[in-house]
């Protein structure tokens, strides 16, 4: 076992602001992997968790911090691990003197901060800016950016490669990269089990839906739907549609019983139910107890909720979808 695998992640320090923006364990690791060779920079390190996971794949990372609390604390995580191979550094990633410092390392990293929050973002948002860090950086051809997934696609170079990456089927990030770092041109990366869907120019980009469900609804892996994948799933899944859609959830529906780790949940239909009334009393028969709304509630989701639970008995959580204003009672898989 290595001193990092001895270390990490319990020991490691971390004020709440700078542990909450850090990068997973499991994507820092990856990408750290991903990225392996000699030498690399990490602009904006936070308090210092990808660096920890540069440091067991590159010979020598140098990792940057604006800010003086967080870069104190990356300095002694790095101290207390004995990680000779990293040189940290105050100041502004995008600063000359450190540009110059930085003149010999092969690849540029950055997993900027996100003041800001919104439905929309642009790389204005992002600091250090990977625009900036680009123009900065000229003579150098391999960046990797972690940015928020709700970058549109198109207001990014079309030559980079873009890497939508989940974890435990939460989105987490979208992974740029350039130049040799370049492998595919958009894929889905489910972590931790590392299964990888990528663009296929072959298909056609049909997307087969249903109105109701059949047996099974599953629910699936965001990666794949942010990276504009369902046409690849669905070609695979030949006895599978689209069911429903929002912002945060994407459901398809087979009656075959598929058992893959890019859903993220499997649910299997009990009954349907044409109004409310009908579902209480469906949900009695069926001996549930309690119940979780799987349909888009903009507001009052606990009320909704204790008054279907309300005069339930039973001992059985079902979960409930609404699909053209039917009820779907289901039970998880
Ligand atoms: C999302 S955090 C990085 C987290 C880090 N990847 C980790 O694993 O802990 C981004 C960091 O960039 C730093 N930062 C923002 N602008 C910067 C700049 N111009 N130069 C250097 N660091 C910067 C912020 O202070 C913040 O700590």
């Amino acid at each position: 076992m290595t001193e990092i695998e001895k270390t990490l992640p319990k020991k490691i320090e971390a004020d709440e602001e700078g542990f909450r923006i850090s990068t997973p364990f499991e994507i820092a690791d990856y990408k750290s992997r991903r990225l392996k060779n000699y030498s690399i920079a990490d602009l904006g390190c936070g308090i210092g968790v990808q660096s920890i996971y540069f440091s067991k794949y590159f010979e020598k990372v140098i990792s940057v911090e604006l800010d003086e609390n967080r870069y104190k604390i990356a300095k002694k995580n790095f101290e207390k691990m004995h990680l000779k191979n990293i040189e940290i550094i105050r100041g502004d990633a995008l600063d000359n003197k450190i540009m110059e410092k930085l003149k010999d390392v092969e690849i540029i990293f950055s997993d900027p901060s996100r003041p800001k929050k919104g439905e929309e973002w642009s790389f204005d948002f992002l600091s250090p800016s990977p625009e900036k860090i680009i123009k900065m950086y000229k003579n150098k051809d391999a960046f990797s950016f972690d940015v928020p997934v709700q970058i549109k696609v198109d207001k990014i170079n079309d030559d980079w490669e873009k890497e939508y990456i989940s974890l435990e089927g939460e989105i987490k990030r979208l992974s740029l990269y350039t130049g040799k770092l370049k492998k595919f041109e958009i894929s889905a990366l489910m972590l931790p089990s590392e299964i990888r869907m990528v663009k296929n120019p072959n298909i056609e980009r049909i997307v087969p839906e249903i109105d109701l469900p059949e047996d099974y609804i599953y629910e699936i892996d965001p990666a794949i739907w942010y990276a504009d994948l369902l046409p690849e799933l669905f070609h695979e899944f030949k006895n599978m549609s689209l069911i429903y859609r929002d912002r945060k959830k994407v459901f398809s529906t087979s009656s075959l019983n598929y058992i893959d780790e890019r859903f993220k949940n499997t649910y299997r239909k009990i009954f349907l139910a044409n109004d409310i009334n009908s579902l209480k009393n469906k949900l009695n028969e069926n001996n549930a107890g309690k119940v979780f709304l799987r349909y888009r509630i903009e507001n009052d989701y606990y009320s909704i909720k204790n008054s279907i639970e309300k005069n339930l008995k039973g001992k059985e959580t079902f979960f409930i979808f609404q699909f053209k204003g039917k009820y779907v009672g289901a039970v998880k898989d």
